[in-house]
């Protein structure tokens, strides 16, 4: 089966022809329908963040399942999955205290290391798959606990985003900063994970969503997924001020969807008292961030967000009915639909900052 490799880092993507293994114990054969590019991987081909190469990139993938393996008992061929990277094995103790999504026990749903390897290539190497899912491949092979089951009445091509993105950025609007009606929000950085934190608020009921980009067509966008109003941060001088003086003081809540310390601070800043500001991007390792400690005596709070704080196996269905009844949108966060063998293009245009989301369907 084919299959985008990160070969090496920094590197794009190249097309290989992989060996998938049969599903063992536990695990899924998926056809992919469709992958969207997300930020995170191209972190990855950027060498921010370390990762395992050769390694199948992609983690926002939906498609239908082909063979289960033993054990498997959630899912059989023909049902409709979309595929998560918050795998839990809910024996641990997070999973178990309500917060699968911080999962400590991965090697209860992976594979062995003297196992065969779930992917390799022709010559027996071993490839790895990004975030234990590999998305942008024709097919998937991934434990059980990294699927949930949805309703054939929506397209794949558009559930995949659900995956990340949405479960990302809406979780955290919703789950992490359990944002309340009436809010002041302010999402800054309007990719795919800030235009989802935008229609979380929204859902929620926020009564004002600013959104601060620095590029005009995803502010425009922002206004579809219910910002009230914009900034364009390559048009003012000081966004904390800009946000603070259409405030009358600063946002309640505030989210940063880039992965910058600059914005992630801003996030901190244009917090009024009692505050609390979400950083969802992926702040590089080595980068710290600096807050004015006086700042905390206001009650001002900063947090972090993985992957919304999801249960995806009972969030993913709710929001695909939210989609199904109107309210979530996500045939409006594509901005082009390409071939696998187009990725790095796509990937030059999240560079561009010219898309919202890019799909790969196969
Ligand atoms: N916390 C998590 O679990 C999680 C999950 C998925 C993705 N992420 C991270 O979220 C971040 C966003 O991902 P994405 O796919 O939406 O990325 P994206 O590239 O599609 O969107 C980023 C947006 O930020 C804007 N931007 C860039 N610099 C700016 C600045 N200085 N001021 C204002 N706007 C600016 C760009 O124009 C773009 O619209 C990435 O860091 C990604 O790795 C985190
Ligand atoms: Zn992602
Ligand atoms: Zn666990």
């Amino acid at each position: 089966m084919k299959a985008a490799v990160l070969c090496e880092q920094p590197g794009e993507l190249v097309i290989e022809d992989l060996t998938v293994d049969a599903p063992g114990p536990q695990e899924v054969l998926i056809q992919t329908v469709g992958a969207g590019l997300c930020h995170s991987d191209l972190h990855f081909m950027e060498g921010l963040f370390r990762t395992k190469v050769p390694a199948v990139m992609g983690h926002e993938s939906a498609g239908i399942v082909q063979a289960v393996g033993a054990d498997v008992t959630y899912v059989e061929p023909g049902d409709h999955v979309v595929a998560c990277l918050s795998i839990f094995c809910g024996q641990c103790r997070q999973c178990l205290s309500g917060n699968p999504h911080r999962c400590t026990n991965g090697r209860a749903t992976s594979r062995n290391r003297d196992d065969a390897p779930r992917l390799q290539r022709t010559d027996g190497t071993p490839v790895d798959q990004m975030a234990r899912l590999g998305g942008f491949a024709e097919e998937m092979l991934v434990h059980q606990n990294g699927v949930v089951k949805v309703t054939t009445d929506v397209p794949l091509e558009k559930a995949c985003l659900i995956g990340c993105g949405v479960t990302t950025g809406f979780g955290a609007a919703v789950r992490t900063a359990s944002v309340p009606v009436g809010a002041t929000v302010c999402v800054i950085g309007c990719g795919g994970i800030g235009l989802s934190a935008i229609q979380g608020a929204r859902v929620a009921g926020a009564g004002r969503i600013i959104a601060v980009d620095t590029n005009t067509t995803k502010l425009e966008t922002a206004r579809l997924m219910g910002a009230t109003d914009t900034v364009n941060a390559a048009e003012v001088e000081n966004v904390v001020d800009a946000v603070r003086e259409m405030t009358k003081g600063g946002v309640e809540y505030s989210f940063e969807a880039i992965g910058l310390k600059a914005t992630a601070e801003q996030a901190f800043e244009m917090l009024e008292m009692g505050g609390t500001a979400t950083v969802i991007g992926m702040v590089p390792s080595s980068t710290k961030l600096e807050i004015r400690g006086i700042e905390l005596l206001s009650e001002k709070k900063l947090q972090g967000s993985m992957m919304g704080s999801n249960q995806f196996r009972t969030d993913i269905p709710q929001m695909i009915d939210l989609y199904l009844s109107g309210r979530l949108l996500l045939d409006e966060m594509v901005s082009a639909t390409i071939g696998l063998d187009e990725v790095n293009e796509g990937y030059a245009w999240m560079k561009e900052g010219t898309v919202a989301r890019t799909v790969i369907t196969f």
